[in-house]
């Protein structure tokens, strides 16, 4: 494996009845917060109602951004700047999901910064402080919660950019199943194919001598193919809640990507997907992955072998690596189809009209793909197959 340091400084809250902890948490940074949320599904499922009479009986006082859009907004993170900004806000606290939590990092950073926030994101500066951020999650997908990744869409030039830094670690996320069990189907299912994505990202590495990390991600895509159809069976069952809520968070926190680099090329391609066509994260991923899978099967193929028998359930008996590749990328697809995710962009009537400008944003940094690099003329070749 290769060298490596771990750090993450976000405090997990986790499991059920662990909103009852928020004011005891809030009250660590400060008494003015910036409450930032999404579109009122929080307002539909009691949680507003709770954050904000839980925050005024213990004399905390609220400003709030509402309105976060998924597929955070360049826009509206600036409007949660200048609110910090008049507020003397001294905490952000973001009620949500992926989004939502993406927004308030920009939001916390930008606060104290003086320049353009989108300098940061594009990396021509780099944060050297911020607010702190809270989290309470709502949906489990992105693994937000626990890292310090954001991606923001400017939409004025269709961009849609990651970005990191040891600022825009959340200092605390409070993870309570219960405010999970309001999903919907959809989305319940775009969050669970996210987490497996994220962990097949990691999977596609060049390290040598990673049997643990190879197992840990194993387990964590075990556990999300037996849960996820329990769970769409009964989408109000808090213990699949649960199960499926650690699984995201796990999957993205760092734990599975010490000593290796994952390949992240899927996540850049869906990025610049929703950069034009702003469909919903993980079903650019359902549609992609499979393809870039293929497009990489000649690429150390024993990772696609191994994906396949100790993961997609392949039984290698007399059969060539190429064929038990293939056979584990059809189950995974089938898998991700079962569930209801998309399997074709022409599901989001995606044609063939924008693809050199999507391979355009793809790659307008060159090359990349860490197991693999992909040109410009390589991403055009997936999403040509994806159509
Ligand atoms: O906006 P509201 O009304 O809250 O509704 C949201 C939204 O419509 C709804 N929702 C969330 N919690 C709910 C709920 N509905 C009912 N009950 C609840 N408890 O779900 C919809 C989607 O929410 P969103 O936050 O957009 O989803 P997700 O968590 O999947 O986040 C997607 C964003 O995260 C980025 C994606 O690119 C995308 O912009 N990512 C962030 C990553 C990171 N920071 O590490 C990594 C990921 O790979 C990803 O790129
Ligand atoms: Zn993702």
């Amino acid at each position: 494996m290769n060298p490596f340091t771990f750090h993450n400084p976000t405090k997990l809250v986790f499991g059920k009845g662990q909103n009852e902890n928020l004011v005891k948490e809030v009250k660590n940074y400060g008494n003015k917060v910036l409450v930032v949320y999404g579109g009122g599904s929080i307002k539909h499922n009691g949680l507003y109602d709770f954050v904000t009479s839980e925050l005024t009986e213990a004399g905390i006082q609220m400003t709030e951004l509402a309105g976060v859009e998924p597929n955070p907004r360049l826009t509206t993170v600036k409007k949660g700047i200048e609110l910090c900004r008049k507020n003397d806000i001294e905490l952000v606290l973001a009620v949500g999901g992926g989004s939502v939590i993406d927004a308030s990092k920009a939001i916390a950073v930008g606060a104290k910064y003086d320049g353009n926030i989108w300098d940061i994101i594009t990396k021509k500066a780099l944060p050297t402080d911020a607010l702190p951020l809270g989290t309470v999650l709502t949906l489990a997908a992105t693994g937000s919660e626990m890292n310090s990744g954001s991606v923001i869409t400017n939409w004025e030039i269709n961009e849609k950019l990651g970005w990191s830094s040891p600022f825009s670690f959340p200092k605390f996320s409070i993870l309570d199943p219960k405010n999970t069990v309001s999903v919907p189907k959809d989305q319940t299912v775009y969050g669970m194919v996210d987490m497996m994505t994220h962990v097949i990202e990691a999977y596609f590495h060049k390290a040598e001598n990673t049997a643990l990390q190879d197992r840990i991600m194993e387990s964590i895509l075990h556990t999300v193919l037996e849960t996820a159809p329990k769970l769409l069976e009964d989408l109000e069952n808090e213990e699949h809640r649960e199960t499926i809520l650690y699984c995201g968070t796990m999957a993205l926190n760092g734990i599975t990507q010490m000593g290796l680099r994952g390949d992240w090329a899927t996540h850049n391609m869906e990025h610049a997907v929703s950069a034009v066509y702003d469909i919903p994260h993980a079903g650019g991923l359902a549609i992609l992955f499979p393809h870039w899978l293929k497009f990489t099967i000649n690429e150390r193929i024993s990772r696609h072998v191994q994906l396949a028998t100790r993961v997609l359930g392949v039984d290698p008996y007399g059969k060539t690596d190429q064929e038990i590749a293939l056979e584990g990328i059809g189950v995974l697809s089938a898998f991700w189809t079962s569930l209801g995710a998309p399997n074709r962009l022409a599901d989001y009537n995606i044609d063939d009209s924008q693809v050199e400008k999507m391979a355009d944003l793809a790659s307008n940094r060159g090359e990349f793909g860490n197991f693999k690099s992909l040109t410009r003329e390589d991403v055009v070749t997936i999403l040509t197959a994806a159509l």
